[in-house]
């Protein structure tokens, strides 16, 4: 088991995808456009990419040689490190495993892709604790260098783009930033009614915009919808999703669910395991239930004020004695399903648990020690895990970056911190950080 399996382990077998023998079929059926020009295949690989927009054309990117290599790549069984960490994963049930099953369904002879999903902007009016800068440009802190342009890279030639693509596709997924604030997607939505109507469309919204516009709009197209909230409790809902109201947001829910019965759509919760709402999971879970409601899950890797794999055995002791005080019905097939989703969250928690634990006798006591010395440990740990693995550019690459961001601290106790955290963070996963260049996103 390899640590991201360790600290991301999901319980439940997702993936199923032997039938074809092919492990990913993302590189064969789904385009993704990402908030700062890059066009993927999926949101968890920003390394192997089909091209760069608007320098890359959709119609370049998809029929375009890198394609054609990565999908030969994946024949062979030669992927990069990004997507064997995944499809390992989803082997052994772990995390990131929901990837590749939400491409299971797909065609993948088609000549154009089967789905695309898109997150053209970081427009977004909530600053969302576990959020950052490249995902809502509300939040003002710095965290994603070169924070995106959004819609300055994606416009209306995006749209005629598309225009050859939306025919052929079965499905479009909408993040964000806030979809229904992002003046885009009504252009594109508008583009899948005309030329796809029955296309499927998963919009992930934080709920709190919801006007005549957009219910009319929902009407029209097969829009489907996941409201992401982490709590209902007012007060707690109000400290995650900043400048959220729960009373608004619960009113838009009850609209979505009245909608989605009524014009037989899908509705879900999609909710972030996190710090600061462990103990509102019962109660958020209890709602879906009373509704007849699916909950998702997001594991949660970074921040490390929101991350919960990372905390110390005292909390994460606490959070497993509190969920066995909880007894949630299973009757119904969404009950069973959210109750399932919520033993998987304990299994989870249950690992991180025994890591936190391995983390404290191997590195007692580092708060005594001087910043020169925590930064001696972690090169000499990143030059040991680099030892076996032929990689002087990268080894490099790593220290480079991780020297940038802790430098790039304000001041003496935050760097101390932070170098604390990355000493308790397996150099495996600074190590992918480091190469999407989200490094600066983990603490
Ligand atoms: C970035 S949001 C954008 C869409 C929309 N604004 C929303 O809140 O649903 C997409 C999804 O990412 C989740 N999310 C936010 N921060 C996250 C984090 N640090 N780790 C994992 N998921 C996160 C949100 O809860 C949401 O379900």
């Amino acid at each position: 088991m390899n640590i991201f399996q360790k600290i991301f382990l999901k319980t439940k077998k997702e993936t199923d995808l032997n039938e074809s023998k092919i492990q990913c079929k993302a590189p064969y059926s789904s385009m993704y456009l990402n908030v700062d020009g890059k066009i993927g295949v999926c949101c968890y690989n920003k390394i192997d990419l089909l091209g760069e927009y608007p320098q890359t054309s959709l119609k370049e990117a998809w029929f375009g040689k890198k394609r054609k290599v990565f999908v030969k790549r994946m024949q062979r069984n030669k992927m990069s490190e990004i997507c064997e960490i995944c499809l390992d994963q989803s082997e052994s049930n772990a995390f990131i495993s929901s990837i590749p099953s939400t491409f299971k369904n797909n065609d993948i002879n088609s000549e154009y892709p089967a789905e695309i999903s898109f997150e053209c902007s970081n427009n977004c009016n909530l600053e969302c604790i576990m959020c950052n800068n490249g995902l809502s440009s509300s939040i003002k802190v710095q965290k994603v260098e070169n924070s995106p342009h959004g819609l300055k890279i994606y416009d209306d030639n995006l749209i005629a783009e598309l225009r050859n693509f939306i025919p052929h596709i079965k499905s479009a997924r909408f993040i964000g930033g806030e979809p229904f604030l992002i003046p885009l997607y009504y252009k594109i939505w508008d583009e899948i009614i005309k030329l796809n109507p029955d296309c499927y469309i998963l919009i992930t919204t934080n709920g709190t915009v919801l006007n005549e516009r957009i219910k009319q709009l929902l009407i029209r197209g097969n829009f489907n919808i996941c409201v992401s909230i982490e709590s209902i409790n007012a007060i707690n809902y109000e400290k995650i999703r900043v400048n959220g109201n729960m009373q608004k947001t619960m009113e838009n829910i009850r609209y979505y669910l009245d909608f989605s019965k009524d014009n037989r759509r899908n509705f879900g919760i999609s909710t972030c395991y996190i710090q600061q709402n462990y103990e509102d999971i019962p109660e958020l879970i209890n709602f879906c239930n009373v509704n007849n409601v699916y909950i998702w899950f997001n594991r949660v890797a970074h921040p490390s004020k929101c991350a919960l794999w990372n905390c110390n055995k005292t909390l994460l002791e606490k959070v497993l004695t509190f969920y066995k005080t909880v007894n949630f019905r299973s009757d119904t097939e969404v009950e069973k399903s959210n109750l399932k989703s919520f033993n998987e969250l304990i299994e989870l928690t249950k690992i991180w648990y025994n890591l936190s634990i391995e983390r404290e006798i191997k590195l007692p006591g580092l708060e005594l020690l001087t910043t020169k010395k925590l930064y001696e440990i972690l090169i000499n740990n990143i030059h040991s895990y680099f030892r076996n693995r032929n990689g002087q550019d990268e080894l490099q690459m790593v220290i480079d970056k991780m020297g940038r961001v802790i430098n790039s601290q304000p001041n003496e106790s935050i760097r101390r911190s932070q170098l604390i955290y990355f000493l308790n963070t397996p150099v495996q996963v600074i190590h992918i950080y480091a190469k999407c260049n989200y490094l600066s996103l983990l603490y």
